[in-house]
């Protein structure tokens, strides 16, 4: 069977490319919803696009109210600004938040019925051109095929996605990542990093994911900790910015595995940020991963620089699971307990997490499939 290789159709990158916004999209539309939140109307990131749209006679509507984790009423209300603004085309600003709000609104604006009825379809109807701008280095959501929103009637996170919600523009410009407090950084770079990781060790990897992948993994090792040390480093944000954008390419086609399916129901029941929570179970399922996979595990402890192809291929896997790990630590990653997390609580819930983990089917993507009884182990091990 052959390879499946999905992407926007035109991506945008490089320092100060939002002044270049307008010529791109001069003909796609006559009047853009906006989909930000209220710090990046704050930080001024939002002026910089209405400047861009004004150059170019462009109409626009903002529509700043995708602050959290996008719910389905959130998805509701924009629907309603795009109709009520006679909008054509949508523009998301922001992290992970504003693009997944974005892209649900671009297909419910041309959708049947309720959200929630996506949820285990394919998404492919026509739906407005979508352009998506991230403001962090980390989710790659401006280049994949997925969004997360709320079900607020049910209190479940409905993982949606098709090929028509990719975004059509990814325009990735570091200037917008600027901002980033170094925790902030930290715990995006490191989703990003996952990302990567994920996705060159994916049973779904394809040669094509793997370059992205690895060229990220590559940039991501190097330029992190110099973000991290000098937010103000254009060169290190450029290439973090490009680093995520090409992670998010590799998991958008190869899916991401153990990390990932781990994480989500600890920032579910925990409420802790999606990249932290990546970034905390990261050397633990490496550990575990490390056996049916040791000459991609080698490549990469290659690529850090902490092995040489004349490494022994097992002490080169394992040269890369002690890099994981010193590497989190270096980022100031904190542990469950400083985050406040109770022992006891988390034990009382192992035995859902790891239920909720398989459930989602990212952990059978790991090349050691793991039981529920080794992801209760692998849970444990984080205190
Ligand atoms: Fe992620």
């Amino acid at each position: 069977m052959g390879y499946t290789f999905m992407a926007p159709a035109k991506i945008l990158s490089g320092k100060n490319v939002i002044e270049e916004l307008g010529e791109h999209i001069a003909s796609k539309g006559k009047k853009a919803l906006i989909v930000t939140d209220a710090a990046m109307v704050k930080f001024g990131n939002v002026k910089k696009v209405e400047a861009a749209l004004q150059k170019a006679g462009i109409g626009y509507a903002i529509f700043a109210e995708a602050n959290t984790e996008p719910t389905d009423t959130i998805v509701e209300a924009g629907v309603a600004a795009y109709e009520r603004e006679g909008c054509d085309f949508l523009i998301a600003l922001g992290g992970g938040s504003p693009m997944d709000a974005a892209k649900a609104i671009a297909f419910m604006s041309r959708a049947e019925g309720e959200i929630a009825d996506y949820m285990h379809v394919s998404i492919d109807m026509e739906v407005p051109y979508l352009v998506a701008i991230p403001t962090t280095a980390g989710t790659g959501s401006e280049v994949t095929k997925n969004t997360i929103i709320s079900d607020t009637k049910n209190n479940v996170k409905m993982l949606l996605g098709g090929p028509s919600i990719i975004p059509a523009l990814a325009l990735v410009d570091p200037t917008f990542t600027m901002t980033a407090p170094p925790k902030v950084t930290a715990a995006t770079g490191i989703d990003a990093l996952c990302h990567a990781i994920e996705a060159y060790t994916s049973r779904k990897a394809q040669p094509m994911t793997d370059t992205f992948a690895l060229s990220a993994i590559e940039k991501i090792h190097k330029n992190l900790p110099l973000c991290y040390a000098d937010g103000a480093n254009v060169e290190a944000r450029l290439a973090m910015s490009i680093a995520a954008t090409e992670a998010g390419l590799a998991f958008n086609n190869a899916s991401v595995t153990i990390v990932h399916g781990m994480s989500r129901p600890i920032g579910a029941l925990f409420h802790i940020a999606h990249g932290v929570s990546n970034a905390i179970l990261l050397p633990a399922c490496m550990k575990f991963a490390i056996e049916e996979n040791t000459e991609r595990f080698a490549k990469i402890a290659c690529l850090m620089g902490v092995a040489d192809e004349k490494t022994p291929i097992k002490e080169a896997a394992e040269a890369f699971v002690a890099e994981v790990s010193r590497f989190c630590k270096a980022a100031g990653i904190p542990t469950l307990g400083k985050l406040g997390v109770k022992k006891e609580d988390f034990f009382a819930q192992l035995s859902k997490m790891a239920s909720d983990a398989l459930e989602s089917g990212s952990p059978q993507n790991t090349m050691r499939i793991p039981t529920k009884d080794d992801l209760i182990a692998i849970y444990r091990e984080l205190y």
